[in-house]
């Protein structure tokens, strides 16, 4: 069982790192195995809508995405991570989500999803949403803790003394990790759902 963990601060052990990290702790007590990728501090572009992913099976763009896409593919859950900048998520994480999935086609259905958000004082719960609405288009259920997912501090290291933070992150391993041993056997089970062709309408007809 694994876990991809994306990561969108640009600070290396900044206090994004202090709450994924608390999470893989969890994570490999539990058995499960646990990648971080930071992207935070990497060169990404935002998509261009060249649409190029459609005939390569991948984004025209080759980076970090690209490398993305086969580990996303490969597990079991994806957390995605990010600082709050102006009450939004990290733009280079969001120019690295809009292009991972949207050039990747491979079935997402009941990966488990888990956003977290890292600020100094506010717009956590509004990054937190945005940050959902990458799962709740695909089919990925999502795992949730016993607060908003959120860690604070400011200046690197700060969210070490945020007791409340860490441990909403250390639940919420926990609760990601039943919710995927419990997808796998139900996939056993009772396989997956049922699904239908997708209708793709617009609003102008
Ligand atoms: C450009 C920028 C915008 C920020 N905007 C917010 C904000 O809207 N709300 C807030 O509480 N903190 C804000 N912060 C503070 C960071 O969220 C905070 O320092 C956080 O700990 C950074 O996480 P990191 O160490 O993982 O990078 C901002 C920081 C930067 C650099």
């Amino acid at each position: 069982m694994k876990v991809l963990m994306i990561n969108g601060s640009p600070r290396v052990n900044g206090n994004t790192s202090i709450a994924l990290g608390e999470m893989k702790k969890v994570f490999e007590a539990e058995g499960v195995e646990a990648e971080i990728v930071q992207v935070g501090n990497k060169d990404v572009r935002g998509c261009i809508a060249c649409r190029r992913c459609a005939e390569l099976g991948k984004c025209v763009f080759d980076d970090v995405v690209n490398e993305l896409a086969p580990k996303f593919e490969e597990a079991d859950g994806l957390v995605i991570a990010s600082p709050v900048y102006y009450a939004s998520a990290n733009a280079t994480l969001i120019a690295t989500l809009d292009r991972l999935f949207f050039s990747t086609h491979f079935d997402k259905s009941m990966k488990v999803g888990a956003s977290v958000v890292c600020a100094r004082r506010g717009g956590c719960s509004a990054t937190f949403d945005e940050l959902n609405k990458y799962f709740t288009i695909t089919n990925m259920p999502i795992a949730s803790s016993q607060y908003w997912n959120s860690i604070h501090g400011r200046e690197q290291g700060e969210a070490n003394e945020d007791e409340e933070g860490k441990q909403t992150m250390r639940v919420l391993a926990r609760n990601m990790t039943f919710l995927m041993k419990s997808i796998a056997l139900g996939k056993e089970k009772f396989g997956l759902p049922e699904t239908e062709e997708h209708a793709w309408t617009h609003f102008i007809r």
